[in-house]
């Protein structure tokens, strides 16, 4: 832990991830059937970089819409919970936390805002942004994984946990309830949660969001294999894989992966072999889950939450499920 002004607390619980379990994770994924790599590579400082601009791209009306409707829900939100901490999961930028960091300071409400990511660079810019953007506002940030360290989430109620852009959506439905339970068991009763969620719409507008003209998903997509050379020394070379995101009908996700482009072996000394991929062979990178208001009321209520609001935007492409742990 570490004090670094008197308003911001960042701790770190990042890096205690043993070297042997790396690995062992990178080569389960590599030889799964679909091959898949691990989702938290896409988010290094670059990575991060690359979806923030993804955000403001024109396909990608997700954030945009997600924004418009917290700026109509935001007073009602505060005044529902009483809030005074915001916890937000997967914070990344933060823009959006404005919103309801303003609705707070009209309540005259807003003390502490706990942003947890695992990006470290963007847990500390936020974290000075913010205090000096807010009057009075304590920022403790936390630096780790929110799959493994979500028991060192800062006390100080009553809290609202916020977890936004349909971040629950990377998850499949069994892990993503299995995470909501485990937000529910850290909570204490009479906190409150903020879930955002991605609707079902139609399939060209959903792909279209994975696939933007100006390539910055494609670049996202293809940072990943930069990381995962430099965390187990393999030699994946970018550009002998293409960028590729489309919509499963039956499992109701999009799917986004990298596609050989070419036969090819991959040499990985550190794991002590050569993965051999056929032209036309996918790493899965990413899945992005749709849903429909009641999946994930019903996700809500599995974990233990009660529902106390439901709040979409006119074309029904987002939605906001508030809920309490009774
Ligand atoms: N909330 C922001 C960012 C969404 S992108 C928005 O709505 O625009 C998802 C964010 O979650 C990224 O910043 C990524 O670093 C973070 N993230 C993803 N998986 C994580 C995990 N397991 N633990 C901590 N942070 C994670
Ligand atoms: N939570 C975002 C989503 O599912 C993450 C995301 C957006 C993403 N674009 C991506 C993940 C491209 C991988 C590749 O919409």
């Amino acid at each position: 832990m570490m004090l670094e002004q008197s308003n911001v607390m960042i701790d770190v619980h990042l890096n205690t991830q043993d070297p042997a379990a790396i690995k062992e994770e990178i080569r389960a994924g590599l030889f799964s059937t679909p091959r898949t790599l691990p989702t938290k590579y896409l988010y290094d400082d670059q990575g991060s970089a690359l979806f923030e601009r993804i955000c403001e791209s024109p396909e990608y009306y997700q954030t945009r819409t997600e924004h418009a409707l917290l700026k109509t829900v935001a007073d009602e939100v505060i005044a529902r919970t009483g809030t005074e901490t915001l916890v937000e999961l997967g914070s990344g930028a933060a823009i959006k936390t404005r919103v309801l960091l303003d609705a707070m300071a009209r309540a005259n409400h807003l003390r502490f805002y706990v942003p947890f990511d695992f990006s470290e660079g963007i847990v500390r810019r936020v974290a000075r942004e913010l205090v000096e953007e807010y009057d009075g506002l304590q920022v403790h940030g936390v630096v780790g994984d929110f799959l493994a360290h979500l028991e060192h989430l800062p006390d100080g109620g009553p809290r609202l946990v916020i977890f936004l852009g349909g971040t629950i959506g990377n998850m499949g439905p069994e892990d993503a309830l299995a995470f909501l339970s485990s937000i529910h068991h850290e909570m204490d009763s009479g906190d409150c949660m903020l879930l955002g969620a991605q609707l079902i719409t139609d399939v060209a507008r959903m792909e279209a969001a994975y696939n933007d003209a100006a390539g910055l998903t494609a670049a996202f997509n293809k940072n990943m294999l930069a990381v995962v050379n430099s965390v187990i020394g393999a030699e994946f070379d970018p550009d002998a894989f293409a960028h590729v995101a489309r919509f499963n009908h039956d499992e109701r996700w999009i799917e986004i992966s990298l596609r050989s482009i070419r036969a090819q072996v991959i040499p990985i000394p550190e794991l002590e072999l050569a993965l051999h991929l056929q032209e036309g062979e996918d790493l899965l990178t990413e899945i992005s889950c749709k849903y429909t208001r009641g999946q994930v009321e019903r996700l809500l209520t599995e974990a233990g939450f009660s529902p106390v609001a439901w709040y979409s935007d006119p074309h029904q492409l987002h939605g906001l499920a508030l809920a309490h742990k009774p």
